[in-house]
C-alpha cells in the first residue's frame, strides 16, 4: 500500500514532498505555518491579503493607521473612489512580510505567496504589479495566482530578473480557465511551473457558481490532464479541495497529480493564525454547520461556518482603513448592500446586512470563518480534553500524518 512519501514533486532537479499547504488569508496561513511545511520538505504558502495590516501586526509598522488618518475626511462618504493605496507603502509591506519569512526559512522545501487577484485595491493593475514584483524582489520561492485569475499577470512580471527563475503557478477550477490563461500568456514563452486544480470542496472562495455541488475534483483533474497531454504540454498538476487523509492524497498522486494542496486540516494547527477560540469552532462544527453562500463581495461563492459573525453584520464600510476589494472605480458590493439598508434605517442603528459582508474587516478580525467542506471531520484528528475542548495539533504532526499514513487512518496526538 502506497503512502504520500512514496511520491515526489519534481521541479527540475529539485524534489519535494508532494504536500503543499494552501494560502489562507488574512494571515491564517502564517509565516510560521508555511515555514514548517518548508522545513519538512514540502511547500507552504503565506498570503499577501491585507498585507499592510499583517505588516503592522508583525513588524510594528503603522500603514493602516496612516491610511485611515489620511482618508479620515471620507469615512462618512459613500463614494470611495478617492481612497487609493500608496504604491511605495504596498511595496514596503510586501517586502517586509515576504523578506522576513524568507530569511527565516530552513530546510529543503519552499515558501510561496498566494496572491488573490480579486483584491483589486481600487487600482487593479498597478497594485497587482507592485505586489507581484515586490514579492519577487523579497526572494519568494514562488507565486500562486488565485481568485480572480488575471490573464495578464505574467506580463506584469515579465521584466523582473527573477521572472524565469521563480516558480509561478495558477489556481484553476476548469479546463477552460487554464486554456484561456495559456492562450493569453503564450507570447511570453513562459508556461506556469505548476497548476493547482481546485475542486468544489475547498475552503475560501470557490471557482464555481452556486451549482458547485455538480462538480468533482477527480473529474476536473482528469479533464485537465487529458487536455495537457493532447497539447503536449508538461506542467505538474496539483489537486486541491477535500483531500483529508494521506490515502485521499495517494489516490490523486496515483492518478496523475504531481502533488496535493491542502488547507483545512491545518486550520487547527498551533501555527495557524486563527485565534484559539475560533479553532475550537472549527473542531466543533458538524456537517450541517458548513454552508456555501454568496455574501462575499467578490462575487464568488464562499464556504464558511454558518455561525460566523460576519453573516448579517451591518458595520460601516471600512475602506479608508482597508479597501482591498474596491474595484478600479471605488465600488464594492458590500457598500451597495449597506447603502440599501441605510435608506431603510437612516439612523444606522442595529443594522443587519444579509446579502453581502464587509469581508476586509471581518477577515482581518478573524470573524469570517471560512473553511473547507471536510471541517466537520477535524474533531476526528485529535483528542478531546477534560474541559470539553479539543487539543490543537502541531503543523508537523498534521504534515507527517499526510505524508506517512495509510488506509485512511488519522494519527491522533499523544
Ligand atoms: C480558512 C481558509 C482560508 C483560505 N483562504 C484562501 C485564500 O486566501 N486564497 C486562496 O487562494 N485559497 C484560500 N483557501 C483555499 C486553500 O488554499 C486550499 O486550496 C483549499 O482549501 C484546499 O482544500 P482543503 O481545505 O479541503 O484541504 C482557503 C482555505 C481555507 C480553509
Amino acid at each position: 500500500m502506497k503512502r504520500v512519501d512514496d511520491f515526489r514533486l519534481k521541479f527540475g532537479h529539485k524534489e519535494l514532498v508532494p504536500i503543499i499547504i494552501g494560502g489562507m488569508g488574512v494571515d491564517i496561513s502564517t509565516a510560521e505555518l508555511a515555514l514548517e511545511a518548508a522545513r519538512l520538505g514540502g511547500i507552504g504558502h503565506i498570503s499577501d491579503a491585507l498585507i499592510h495590516d499583517v505588516s503592522d501586526r508583525r513588524f510594528d509598522t503603522e500603514f493602516v493607521k496612516g491610511k485611515t488618518r489620511f482618508y479620515k475626511h471620507n469615512i462618512a462618504n459613500s463614494d470611495k473612489s478617492s481612497v487609493q493605496f500608496d504604491l511605495g507603502q504596498l511595496a514596503e509591506a510586501t517586502r517586509l512580510h515576504v523578506g522576513k519569512t524568507m530569511e527565516a526559512k530552513r530546510g529543503d522545501g519552499m515558501v510561496f505567496v498566494n496572491v488573490m487577484e480579486k483584491l483589486t485595491m481600487n487600482s487593479p493593475r498597478d497594485t497587482l504589479e507592485v505586489r507581484l514584483n515586490s514579492a519577487l524582489d523579497a526572494g519568494i520561492d514562488g507565486i500562486t495566482l488565485s481568485a480572480g485569475l488575471h490573464l495578464g499577470s505574467f506580463g506584469l512580471m515579465a521584466g523582473h530578473p527573477r521572472f524565469r527563475d521563480a516558480k509561478l503557478g495558477i489556481i484553476v477550477s476548469s479546463v477552460r480557465a487554464l486554456q484561456l490563461f495559456l492562450r493569453k500568456t503564450a507570447r511570453l514563452q513562459r508556461l506556469p511551473d505548476y497548476v493547482i486544480v481546485e475542486g468544489p470542496l475547498a475552503g475560501g472562495h470557490l471557482g464555481f457558481g452556486m451549482d458547485w455541488a455538480k462538480y468533482d475534483l477527480a473529474t476536473i483533474v482528469a479533464e485537465i490532464a487529458a487536455y495537457l497531454k493532447a497539447e503536449q504540454i508538461d506542467i505538474p498538476l496539483i489537486a486541491a479541495g477535500g483531500i483529508f487523509t494521506g490515502s485521499d492524497a495517494v489516490s490523486f498522486l496515483e492518478n496523475g497529480a504531481a502533488a496535493v494542496q491542502v488547507a483545512t486540516r491545518f486550520t487547527v494547527a498551533n501555527e495557524c493564525g486563527l485565534p484559539a477560540k475560533v479553532k475550537q469552532e472549527y473542531f466543533r462544527a458538524s456537517e450541517e454547520d458548513i454552508v456555501v453562500n454568496t455574501i462575499s463581495p467578490t462575487g464568488y461563492p464562499m464556504r464558511m461556518l454558518q455561525n460566523t459573525p460576519a453573516i448579517g453584520s451591518g458595520i460601516r464600510p471600512n475602506c479608508e482603513a482597508y479597501g482591498y476589494l474596491l474595484d478600479g472605480n471605488g465600488n464594492c458590493a458590500y457598500i451597495t448592500a449597506y447603502n440599501a439598508q441605510i435608506v431603510i434605517h437612516p439612523d444606522g442603528k442595529n443594522l443587519s446586512v444579509m446579502d453581502k459582508t464587509c469581508l476586509c474587516t471581518h477577515m482581518r478580525n478573524y470573524n469570517c470563518w471560512t473553511c473547507g467542506s471536510m471541517t466537520y471531520r477535524l474533531k476526528d484528528t485529535t483528542r478531546m480534553l477534560p474541559d470539553g475542548t479539543y487539543l490543537p495539533l502541531s503543523a508537523e504532526h498534521i504534515f507527517r500524518d499526510y505524508q506517512f499514513s495509510v488506509d485512511n487512518q488519522l494519527l491522533l496526538p499523544e
